[in-house]
């Protein structure tokens, strides 16, 4: 039996990254079978859709989504901009295939340490932001413009079902850690947070094996530079997920490496989920063999950890990726002097050369 990887490569250096994260999943002998699509401008360009129906439904049919990057300038303007690729795509993706909860860990890559914005072992973090990402203010409705233009309407809706999945998704990850959550929202003023605070408490209490505290969404931000090593498991809605996600990447000091998950339900016994680099298409340097390809290589292993429960592999390539640094081998976005620069083809080479 072999597992079916829809793969979308997508914008800017969306193909080559995507390309040496898919030479390591093979590198790990499993039987995968891989099938490409469009999304993002490329799609719109070619079949005048970001998201076209095809490759949703190749992404239906498949075990996993291994995703590049997508957008660029040359889409920035097009209208109406609903069919933009961020838009038009990724948000609909989502909630297509019910990915409602995004794993985004920060991990400090201790090579990279100095990298880290926060001075010395500060900076040396290991967190999850697990990010409720197919509800809230994202999808809710109505949205719309009033009084001629004059007037704009968001609306944040949670049902307390939509909490209740994402919660035990972070109570799963939470055993497989520190067992220690800090559920996050806004809870002294809104009223989607008073549920979301009174769910998260009732499972809390039926899961005593994992610690869960509160934090209001603007202490946590602030407590994220104060003292990011007393986070665990982050959990949170979809908007505070998104800005606290990339508070804490940066912590890290290689936003640029770190590897996300977007997970669904169980489907025939395993995890279904997309998996992604958190890093953009960075059209600037497309198509040269200048990007760092290890987020989306990371992003594969994460493929193995949740839907393929190959705890095994996905150590090897993770081990691989951190010995690959250590002994200073470097794209040209972390290069500094006395390491060795490698393309974005090298770089994947160099990391299955290291899977022993
Ligand atoms: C992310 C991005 C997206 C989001 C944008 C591009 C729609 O910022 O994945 O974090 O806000 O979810
Ligand atoms: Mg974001």
């Amino acid at each position: 039996m072999s597992f079916k990887i829809a793969v979308l490569a997508g914008d800017g250096i969306g193909p080559e990254v995507t390309a040496e994260a898919v030479k390591v999943l093979q590198a790990t002998g499993v039987a995968f079978e891989f099938e490409n699509a469009l999304i993002g401008g490329i799609a719109y360009d070619q079949k005048g859709h970001p998201l076209p129906p095809e490759t949703l439904d190749l992404c239906k049919q498949s075990d996993a989504v291994l995703l590049g990057a997508v957008g660029g300038p040359k889409w920035d303007n097009v209208q109406p901009a609903s069919m933009r690729p961020e838009v038009g795509a990724l948000l609909p993706l989502r909630s297509e295939l019910n990915l409602y909860a995004n794993v985004r860990p920060a991990k400090t890559l201790k090579p990279l340490l100095q990298a880290s914005p926060l001075k010395g072992a500060a900076g040396m973090i290991d967190l999850v932001v697990m990010r409720e990402l197919t509800g809230g203010i994202y999808f809710g409705q109505p949205r719309e413009r009033r009084d001629g233009g004059k007037t704009a309407v968001d609306t944040c809706v949670y049902s307390r079902h939509e909490v209740e999945r994402i919660a035990l998704q972070a109570f799963a990850i939470a055993r497989t850690r520190r067992r220690e959550i800090v559920s996050v929202d806004k809870a002294n003023v809104l009223e989607t947070s008073r549920l979301w605070r009174e769910v998260v408490t009732e499972l809390g209490a039926k899961n005593p094996d994992v610690k869960v505290t509160h934090m209001l969404i603007d202490n946590c931000a602030m407590q994220l530079i104060r003292n990011p090593q007393q986070f665990d498991v982050i959990l949170t809605e979809n908007m505070f997920g998104d800005i606290l996600s990339d508070e804490a990447s940066m912590i890290t000091g290689s936003l640029g490496l770190l590897p996300s998950a977007s997970l669904s339900d169980p489907k025939d016994g395993r995890l279904f989920g997309l998996y992604e680099p958190i890093h953009g298409s960075a059209p600037d340097i497309a198509g040269q063999q200048r990007a760092n390809p290890l987020a989306a290589i990371l992003s594969a292993a994460m493929m193995l950890q949740y839907t393929f429960s190959d705890l095994g592999n996905a150590q090897r390539i993770e081990d691989a990726v951190e010995k690959t640094l250590q002994e200073g081998i470097r794209t040209a976005d972390i290069f500094e002097k006395g390491t060795k620069l490698v393309s974005t083809k090298e770089m994947g080479d160099a990391i299955i050369q290291r899977m022993t």
